[in-house]
């Protein structure tokens, strides 16, 4: 299974902040925004990832990331000329998954929580030996945002609704999605919706009507965050900031999970926290090549 990224859009619900700076790159807490999509595709053992990335911010995430050597993965750029939707990622993408399944996530999505890595893991084992697709539900206070889930009497799932007028549940579908080699051709069959985009659920709902769609629901020990208002940019970096200084550990520690799944030695840690030793970034760094 290879990754993609979604990195591009026009953040306009940002505006002023992302007029000139892309929202990926924006803080959370203390890392880039992107870093944290990132991680979770590291936590899940995915080593290649194609990010998708506005023409303009191409070189700032070459910048920023470069092609993943460092931590020892190999990343892929691609541009979308336009934010023509969600779904164009999977288009887009095809020739660097090369008939592989995907792991979806937008990138401005961050998951946190005990367990997490075990649920993905699971959802990608199931993709990978049954083929098929795999998404996960949320309980939300605000589901005119979202994709939302539509459920019948019996809990199975009837059609997924993207930011509905009249929500008919609070189950919004989150930014990460587990797809086989059939994604790029449903992504080719579907229309643009009513506002112009090749919508992300408009792939669901063709793997549900093929029934191949599986549904997780994420209990309340997960934390999801799509920080795409000024409140939920705020309330991520609050949760991640509270977390890290409770704990001494950090979330979306990019280096760190490289080190940890054995894609870096620690010598190369030593390197990269030695060159970044006059921050706390770097300080932290250290102090995981010293205990080990
Ligand atoms: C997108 C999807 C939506 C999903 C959401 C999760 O919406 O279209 O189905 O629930 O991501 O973050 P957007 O954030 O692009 O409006």
């Amino acid at each position: 299974m290879k990754a993609i990224i979604l990195a591009g859009g026009s953040g306009t619900r940002l505006y002023p902040i992302t007029k000139v700076v892309n929202k990926h790159f924006l803080p959370i807490y203390n890392k880039p925004m992107i870093y944290y999509p990132l991680s979770m595709v590291m936590l899940l053992g995915i080593k290649e990832v194609l990010m998708i990335v506005n023409p303009s911010d191409e070189s700032f995430f070459k910048s920023l990331l470069g092609d993943g050597k460092h931590i020892g993965m190999r990343i892929e750029y691609k541009v979308q000329e336009k934010p023509n939707g969600l779904a164009e990622g999977l288009l887009l993408g095809e020739n660097f998954l090369c008939g592989d399944d995907v792991f979806y996530i937008l990138g401005d999505n961050i998951f946190f929580g005990h367990g997490l890595p075990e649920v993905l893991k699971a959802a990608k084992d199931e993709v990978e030996s049954n083929g098929g697709a795999y998404v996960f539900g949320y309980y939300v206070n605000d589901p005119e945002r979202f994709g939302i889930v539509n459920f019948d009497k019996k809990g199975s799932v009837l059609s997924i609704e993207e930011k509905p007028k009249k929500p008919k549940t609070n189950w919004a579908v989150v930014g990460m999605y587990f797809y086989d080699k059939d994604a790029v051709k449903t992504a080719k069959s579907i229309e643009p919706s009513g506002r112009g985009e090749l919508e992300i659920t408009s792939v669901n709902n063709f793997y549900l009507k093929r029934k191949s769609l599986k549904i997780k629901l994420l209990g309340r020990g997960l934390a999801w965050f799509d920080a795409g208002t000024y409140d939920s940019f705020l309330e991520a970096s609050e949760f991640v900031a509270t977390i890290e200084k409770k704990t001494g550990l950090m979330i979306g520690c990019i280096e760190e999970i490289a080190y940890n799944n054995g894609w870096i030695s620690k010598a190369e840690l030593k390197g990269i926290s030695e060159k970044l030793s006059k921050t706390d970034y770097g300080q932290y760094l250290q102090k995981l090549v010293k205990e080990g």
